[in-house]
């Protein structure tokens, strides 16, 4: 390719997120209001033809090395088996992933590995099923983790278990959950909730902040910084020790999106489901390529626009000097669910 996607600030993007779908069959409260939101008409979203040419374009023009579906819920599209499966066909060196809830995996996981999907991320907050029912607001607790399992006895690994701590909702539950993820082989990460919620209810004051999260964990087990690099990655990784033997247990990462920022070492490019690209979770602009798609245009012309897209990457989350939620911060118009994490 000529040149990848570099913005103004010296940043390379080589990570696509790519959301298939806006839709979902849970109602996280910090991503989705109860009744829903006004999905996406058909006709708005990409055709599976339209994923495949802006992969295709995203990784032999553009530079992008891995590719990670999301949603809304990426499994709630019919088509994403034959979407994995075409672009893996294309690009075989091209690392496929998903972000998912998990509800339904144990039904699919079989036909997306083969498809050519290698690795995959699950949103789980609790292991409690009452406290499940509350966060996502559907007792379906038990699917979900019918879903992780059937993927490990696929042959994934590893497999990231995402999770949001909510005040007086689960924040009490960060010890438990990563014994319960040591305990069955997952790699448990916990995310400082963003303001892209729904309901507008974040506030910085009543987040639960990586701090207190290492905190909390630190009562039950030892954390130390974890010796490889972290590079470009948003967690931060501690191993677990046990404080009755001594002995490392496993990992446990923690994105601190608001209260440490890795902005400075961002390598995402995203693209929604109606084919806007965004260069950042907190954008306030989107430079649409549906248009380009529909009216004839060439890959090169599509390739022009999404680098213009990113060379106006803001600096810093907020466009802001102080952040997320400090005085000036104004929220996206678009939720967690439609941007697709
Ligand atoms: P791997 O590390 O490759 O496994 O994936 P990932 O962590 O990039 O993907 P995942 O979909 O699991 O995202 C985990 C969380 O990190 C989500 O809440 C994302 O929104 C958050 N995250 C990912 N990229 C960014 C980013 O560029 N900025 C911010 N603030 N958060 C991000
Ligand atoms: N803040 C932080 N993480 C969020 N997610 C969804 N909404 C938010 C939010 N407001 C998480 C999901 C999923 C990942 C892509 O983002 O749990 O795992
Ligand atoms: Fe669905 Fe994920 Fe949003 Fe929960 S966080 S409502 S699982 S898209």
């Amino acid at each position: 390719f000529l040149t990848g996607l570099i913005d103004q600030f010296g940043r390379t993007a080589t990570d696509l997120r790519m959301s298939l779908i806006d839709k979902c069959n849970l109602r996280c409260r910090y991503c989705m209001p109860a009744e829903g939101l006004d999905w996406l008409k058909k006709n708005d979203m990409l055709t599976a033809d339209e994923v495949i040419r802006l992969a295709d374009i995203a990784i032999a023009r553009l530079g992008i090395e891995g590719i990670r579906f999301t949603g809304g819920e990426p499994m709630v599209r019919a088509d994403l088996v034959d979407i994995i499966a075409s672009v893996h066909n294309a690009h075989p060196q091209v690392e496929l992933a998903m972000t998912t809830n998990g509800i339904n995996l144990e039904k699919k996981i079989d036909d997306l590995v083969a498809a050519g999907l290698s690795r995959i991320n699950v949103s789980l907050d609790t292991v409690c099923p009452d406290t499940f029912a509350k966060i996502t607001r559907r007792d379906r607790l038990t699917k979900v983790l019918e879903g992780l399992h059937s993927a490990k006895a696929a042959g994934l690994d590893p497999i990231k278990i995402n999770a949001v701590l909510l005040r007086d909702i689960n924040d009490d539950q960060a010890a438990e959950l990563l014994t319960w993820t040591i305990k069955h082989g997952y790699q448990l990460r916990f995310i400082e909730q963003m303001p892209l919620d729904a309901d507008h209810n974040w506030t910085r004051d009543n987040m639960v902040t990586a701090a207190e999260i290492r905190e909390q964990i630190s009562q039950v087990y030892t954390l130390t910084p974890h010796k490889s690099p972290r590079g470009s990655a948003p967690a931060e990784l501690f191993d677990v020790i046990s404080q009755e033997s001594g002995e490392v247990l496993g990992t446990v990462g923690i994105i601190a999106s608001v209260t440490e920022p890795f902005c400075a070492d961002c390598t995402r490019t995203r693209i929604t489901a109606d084919a806007k690209v965004r260069s950042c979770l907190f954008s306030h602009t989107e430079t649409d390529l549906m248009g380009l798609l529909r009216d004839g245009s060439s890959d090169d012309a599509i390739a022009d626009a999404w680098r213009e897209a990113m060379w106006h990457k803001p600096k810093a989350h907020g466009q802001t000097k102080t952040g997320l939620g400090m005085p000036g911060f104004v929220q996206p118009e678009r939720t967690m669910s439609a941007i697709g994490g």
